[in-house]
């Protein structure tokens, strides 16, 4: 059994215990639309839906979204707000699970958000994201970027590196980009 941020039993005591994440405020969700537009019942995949924040924005922007996550507790928590014509919930590990799997074979948009820093293999993981997003689709992924917060926070630690930045943004014809204090969000096209 192992005990990574890469692993479902990392994060499944985190949300049994009642651990939640960052809040989308209504800047970063307004970044989403803008950068994504209307849905018009198109899918969506949120990756590491974790509660359902993210999933429930595209969902009310007019995609047809499936959040998934490996952690049992965190889709039970998404589960919970339950609207009956809302996201589509799913346990599955993105990064190992056969992808077939998932609802759609290809998605308009593909979202990771506070996820792509914990990934063990960051290349393996894009390359998986490439294989399922539709031909003009985008890739959102909302991340911390690493050396916002002063020296002495101790959650300076959640920023990705400029190393792990451009592993990436590389092989994307279009990289949009937008800063929310000490977030990046990205808006990549293949
Ligand atoms: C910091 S939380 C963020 C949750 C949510 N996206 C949010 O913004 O509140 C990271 C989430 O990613 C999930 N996760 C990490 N790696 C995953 C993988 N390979 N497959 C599915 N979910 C994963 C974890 O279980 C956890 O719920």
């Amino acid at each position: 059994m192992t005990n990574t941020p890469a692993s479902a039993d990392y994060w499944e005591p985190l949300w049994a215990g009642g651990r939640r994440y960052r809040r989308v405020s209504s800047a970063e969700a307004e970044l989403l639309a803008d950068h994504l537009g209307p849905g018009r019942g198109r899918p969506a995949l949120d990756i590491g839906t974790g509660d359902g924040a993210l999933a429930r924005r595209l969902h009310r922007l007019g995609y047809r979204t499936t959040g998934i996550d490996f952690a049992p507790s965190a889709v039970a928590a998404a589960r919970r707000d339950r609207a009956d014509d809302g996201p589509s919930w799913q346990l599955m590990d993105f990064a190992a699970d056969d992808l077939g799997g998932l609802r759609d074979p290809a998605y308009a948009v593909v979202a990771c958000r506070l996820v792509y820093r914990w990934l063990d293999d960051k290349p393996a993981f894009l390359d998986r994201v490439r294989r399922i997003l539709a031909p003009g689709g985008v890739f959102w992924v909302v991340t911390e970027i690493a050396g916002r917060r002063d020296s002495g926070d101790p959650s300076r630690h959640l920023g990705i590196t400029a190393a792990e930045a451009e592993t990436l943004t590389a092989r994307w014809s279009v990289v949009r980009t937008a800063d929310l204090d000490v977030l990046r969000c990205y808006a990549l096209h293949p």
